[in-house]
């Protein structure tokens, strides 16, 4: 099969891993890729949301199955272009993509369809979001309407914070994706990222981790787009994975057929294990990230024929997939200045070492500069990913791995897998 990869982040380096690993493949592209992607697939230079320009490159490689990463392409209509095309897609429509490019579009979407979620707020200017925090109790969750590369969250401690983030959002620094906010009830409980795949009919869970959101240890400071995942995760007990399956995921998939928009890709749950049971704090329409590069070190079965299976309405012709018993952890090194304006440029020697059996580095924000000199070009920069028959061992793995890699104006947290490891 020829393959083309789309997306140039850690989640599609794991991707690519894992699917040049298959012996169904024959060639696989990547459009645009990253320097680590260069070891598994050919590179083009094909934006993420050049839909024209993706289609006619998978014509030329005469693509069995394109496998889109990134939520910007979903949301730029890849999937809607691929079908009209002919070609086969493994990502959901626009239209079905709006359950993670419009955060009130899934709020309605759970009510319409008895999704259990938080209380929330639709705000269409900054006087009406002001307003609305009367109605919840701090911590404020303030979130851009629309996508903000993770970015889009604040959980404001207090009036004040809240009523900035609100400013901010309003104030244009998401861009149009802060021209509409979402005021959310804070929710207690415990983080888990579940992913689910559907082929427009059928569907199955494909492994949960959980991911650290905050920027430094100890869940302190802003929200990232995620600084590091392990699985398995134990929140994920059997009766949770049950519950989400039957609660959010069942409903999800059924309510957006209900919708004309059947639903063909990997469905990521991001929920809250409350007292009350789960709770859906976001859907994503494509794969996490980091999420992905730790259930990719994980997944025992090969992956394409799940993929394919997504995009041709095959899902319930094939069994569920195999998981390694291995734990897997993934540290994500980041440029210094992230989740804010991260610095560009910094040298970074050692990513491409051989760091042993089981331990492998995703890049994510690199670039080779013209002396071949690989450098930080991004926030989230490099993953640094271990398995191992234990979560403590993989860990120890992977920090060893860290530490063996000079990026002066790198950094990562130290304290992955914290909630599994005490
Ligand atoms: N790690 C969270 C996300 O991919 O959105």
């Amino acid at each position: 099969m020829n393959i083309l990869i789309v997306g140039s982040g850690g989640r599609e380096h794991s991707l690519a891993w894992k699917i040049a690993a298959s012996p169904l493949v024959k060639r696989l592209v990547a459009a645009p890729g990253n320097p680590g992607m260069a070891a598994q697939c050919e590179l083009r230079n094909v934006a993420v949301t050049d839909v024209d320009g993706l289609v006619a490159l998978a014509q030329q490689i005469a693509a069995d199955l394109v496998v889109i990463g990134p939520e910007t392409a979903v949301a730029a209509g890849l999937a809607d272009a691929l079908a009209a095309a002919g070609i086969p897609c493994f990502g959901p429509t626009a239209q079905a993509g709006q359950l993670e490019s419009s955060k009130a579009f899934t709020k309605a979407f759970c009510d319409r369809y008895g999704l259990p979620t938080s209380a929330y707020a639709v705000c269409e200017d900054a006087e009406a979001a002001k307003a609305a925090l009367e109605r919840f109790a701090p911590p404020y969750v303030i979130k851009a309407d629309g996508l903000a590369a993770g970015k889009g969250v604040v959980i404001a401690s207090d009036r004040a914070e809240a009523e900035a983030a609100i400013e901010d959002a309003f104030g244009g620094r998401f861009g149009q994706a802060g021209a509409r906010v979402v005021i959310e009830e804070f929710l207690e409980g415990e983080i888990g990222s579940l992913f689910a795949l559907c082929d427009g009919k059928t569907s199955m869970v494909f492994g949960w981790a959980q991911d650290h959101k905050r920027v430094f240890d100890g869940e302190q400071g802003p929200n990232t787009g995620g600084m590091g995942t392990y699985s398995p995760a134990p929140v994920f007990t059997p009766e949770l994975v049950e519950q989400v399956r039957a609660r959010l995921v069942d409903p999800a998939f059924a309510g957006i057929a209900a919708d004309g928009a059947p639903y063909r890709g990997v469905l990521f749950v991001e929920l809250m294990a409350t007292r009350d049971g789960p709770k859906l704090v976001e859907f994503n329409t494509r794969f996490g990230d980091p999420e992905c590069q730790v259930l990719m070190l994980r997944l025992k079965s090969d992956l394409v024929p799940y993929l394919l299976a997504c995009a041709t309405g095959r899902l319930a012709q094939i069994p569920g997939p195999e998981w390694r018993d291995d734990a897997a952890i993934c540290v994500v090194l980041a440029a210094k200045g992230y989740p804010g304006t991260p610095q560009a440029g910094g040298v970074i020697k050692g990513a491409d070492a051989d760091f042993g059996a089981d331990a492998v580095v995703f890049h994510a924000g690199t670039t080779r500069d013209a002396q071949g000199m690989l450098r930080a070009a991004g926030g989230r920069v490099l993953n640094v990913c271990a398995r191992a028959g234990t979560l403590r061992e993989a860990k120890d793995k992977a920090y060893a791995a860290v530490d063996a890699i000079d990026f002066p104006d790198g950094f990562c947290r130290r304290d992955i897998g914290w909630r599994a490891l005490g």
